[in-house]
C-alpha cells in the first residue's frame, strides 16, 4: 500500500523527497507592506500622514518578512546548517530602505541565534550581511532597466497594438474621470498603477478614501493596473522584451544554478536571496513564461530549488509563495517541461530569452545602420587621405635628381 502511494507520488512529482537531494536554493522576493510611494495632487493624505514618509516598510511589512523567514527556516531545516554559516548564504537587495529592511526582517526569522551564537543575553537576533549596489548601478534587480532604446521602441509599438488601443478606448472616460478627480495632468495605462497603489495603501492602513473612490472604481483601477503590469514585459513581443529585461536576471540565476551543480567545494553556497520589487518578480516570471497576470502581493517569493537525483542528474523546481495563508506554496511549471525540470532542459527552454550581448541588442537597428554609415565614411576618408599622401610622395620624388630616382629603382631591384 505504502509503496503504491510512493509510486504515484514519484509519477506525479518526478523525484520525491526521499529520492532527491536538495543541492541549492535561490529566491527572489518582494518587500513587505509599505506606505504609498507618492500621493496624487488632490490627495487628502500627503507625505506627513505617514510615520516614516513615502515608500517605507511598515511594521506589518516587517512582520510579513519575519514570517517568510520562519517559513524558510522550517522548509529548509536539515538543508541549511542549524547555526548561521557565512559561506552558505548570499543576500543581495536593491538599494531601497524597504527592500534592505525586508531582507533584514526575513533573516531575523531565518537565523534566530541559539546557544553560542547569542551575543547579547535576551536579544534573539544576530546580524547577517545584506549586499547592495547604488541605484544607478543596479543592472540586476530593478526593472524595467532604463537606457535600452530597443526596449523603448518595443513599448512604443505595444501602445499601438489592437488590445492596448482597445483598452485605452474602452476606459477613456474612466481615465478622464480619474484624471479630473486626482488633479493629475495625465492618466494613462502606464501611470494608472500609481493611483491604484496610493489608494490601496491608504485603505489598507485605515484611511477613508474620498467619495469618488467606490468599490467599482477600485475594481476598474485594479484591472487597468494589472494590464499595465502585463504590458511591461508581455502582451507584445514578449520574448524580445524579456531578452532585454528579465532575461538578464534569469541569466545570472541559471549561471548560479549551473555553478552549484558543478561545485565540488566543501564550503558549498546553499542559498542566494534577492530582495527586490513586484516588477522584478514580473520581469523574471514573464521571462520564464509563468506569470499569472496579477501584481505580486507583498512578501511574495519565487523560489528555485536545484535537486540531484540518485543517478546524479540535476533538476530544477520552481515554487511561488504569494499567499501566506495557504499552507504550501504553488508549484510553477516551465512550459514544455515537467515540474521537476532537468537542468539541461531548463537551460534549453529558456535559451531564447537570455541575451547574448545586451548592449548590442538594446541598440535600435536604424541607429546601428547610421553607425555603419559613419564608419564607412571614416574609412573612405582615410583611404582618400592615404592616396593623397602617396600621390604627394610620388610627385615629390619625381622632382628629385635622377640619382635618387635610380637609387630607388636599384633598391627595388635588390628585392626582386
Ligand atoms: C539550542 O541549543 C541548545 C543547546 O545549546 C539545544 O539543546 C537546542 O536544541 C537548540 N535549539 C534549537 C532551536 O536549535
Ligand atoms: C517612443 O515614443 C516617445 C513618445 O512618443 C518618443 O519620445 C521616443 O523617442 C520613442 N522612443 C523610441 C525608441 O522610439
Ligand atoms: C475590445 O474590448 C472589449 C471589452 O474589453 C471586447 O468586448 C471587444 O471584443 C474588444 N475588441 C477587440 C477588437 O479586441
Ligand atoms: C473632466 O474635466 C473636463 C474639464 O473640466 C470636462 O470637460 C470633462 O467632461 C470631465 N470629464 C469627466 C469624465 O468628468
Ligand atoms: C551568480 O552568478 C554570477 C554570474 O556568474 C556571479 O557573478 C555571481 O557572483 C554569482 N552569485 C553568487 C552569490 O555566487
Ligand atoms: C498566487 O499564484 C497562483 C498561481 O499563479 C494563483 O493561482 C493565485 O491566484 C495567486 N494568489 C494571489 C493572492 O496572488
Ligand atoms: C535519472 O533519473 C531521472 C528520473 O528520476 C531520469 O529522468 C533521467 O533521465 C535519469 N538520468 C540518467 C542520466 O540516467
Amino acid at each position: 500500500m505504502g509503496s503504491w502511494i510512493y509510486c504515484i507520488l514519484l509519477f506525479v512529482f518526478g523525484c520525491s523527497v526521499g529520492e532527491c537531494k536538495l543541492i541549492f536554493v535561490t529566491m527572489l522576493y518582494r518587500h513587505g507592506d509599505r506606505s504609498p510611494v507618492k500621493a496624487y495632487p488632490t490627495d487628502p493624505y500627503q507625505e506627513s500622514a505617514w510615520p516614516q514618509g513615502f515608500g517605507q516598510l511598515s511594521q506589518e511589512g516587517m512582520e510579513q518578512h519575519f514570517e517568510l523567514g520562519q517559513f524558510l527556516r522550517k522548509r529548509y531545516t536539515g538543508f541549511l546548517s542549524k547555526d548561521y554559516t557565512r559561506f552558505e548564504i548570499a543576500v543581495r537587495s536593491t538599494d531601497y530602505d524597504r527592500t534592505l529592511m525586508s531582507a533584514a526582517s526575513n533573516l531575523a526569522g531565518l537565523y534566530p541565534p541559539n546557544g553560542s551564537q547569542v551575543f547579547h543575553p535576551g536579544l534573539n537576533w544576530q546580524p547577517i550581511p545584506i549586499h547592495t549596489v547604488p541605484k544607478d548601478e543596479e543592472m540586476l534587480l530593478s526593472f524595467p532597466i532604463a537606457n535600452c532604446q530597443r526596449y523603448q521602441l518595443l513599448m512604443n509599438e505595444t501602445e499601438r497594438t489592437e488590445i492596448f488601443l482597445n483598452i485605452t478606448k474602452t476606459y477613456k472616460d474612466f481615465m478622464e474621470m480619474v484624471q479630473n478627480k486626482t488633479g493629475l495632468t495625465s492618466v494613462s495605462i502606464e501611470r494608472v498603477w500609481s493611483v491604484y497603489d496610493t489608494l490601496f495603501c491608504e485603505m489598507k492602513h485605515g484611511l477613508t478614501p474620498p467619495a469618488w473612490v467606490t468599490p467599482d472604481v477600485m475594481k476598474t483601477l485594479k484591472l487597468l493596473k494589472n494590464f499595465g503590469f502585463q504590458t511591461l514585459f508581455g502582451v507584445y513581443k514578449r520574448e524580445e522584451k524579456c531578452r532585454l529585461q528579465g532575461g538578464v536576471l534569469l541569466d545570472q540565476i541559471i549561471k548560479n544554478l549551473s555553478a552549484a551543480a558543478t561545485s565540488t567545494s566543501n564550503q558549498q553556497l546553499k542559498m542566494i536571496m534577492y530582495s527586490a520589487h513586484d516588477t522584478t518578480i514580473v520581469a523574471l516570471q514573464e521571462a520564464l513564461n509563468v506569470y499569472n497576470g496579477l501584481q505580486p502581493p507583498y512578501a511574495s517569493c519565487h523560489i528555485f530549488e536545484l535537486h540531484q537525483d540518485n543517478n546524479g542528474s540535476f533538476s530544477v523546481a520552481m515554487l511561488y509563495r504569494n499567499d501566506s495563508s495557504v499552507a504550501e506554496p504553488y508549484y510553477l511549471t516551465l512550459p514544455g517541461c515537467a515540474q521537476q525540470c532537468p537542468l539541461q532542459d531548463f537551460i534549453r527552454l529558456t535559451h531564447s530569452v537570455i541575451p547574448t550581448d545586451w548592449h548590442k541588442e538594446c541598440q535600435i537597428n536604424s541607429s546601428a545602420n547610421d553607425k555603419d554609415v559613419v564608419i564607412g565614411l571614416v574609412v573612405c576618408g582615410l583611404v582618400l587621405l592615404l592616396l593623397l599622401v602617396v600621390l604627394f610622395v610620388v610627385l615629390c620624388r619625381q622632382g628629385e635628381p635622377a640619382i635618387g630616382y635610380s637609387h630607388v629603382i636599384n633598391q627595388s631591384d635588390d628585392h626582386s
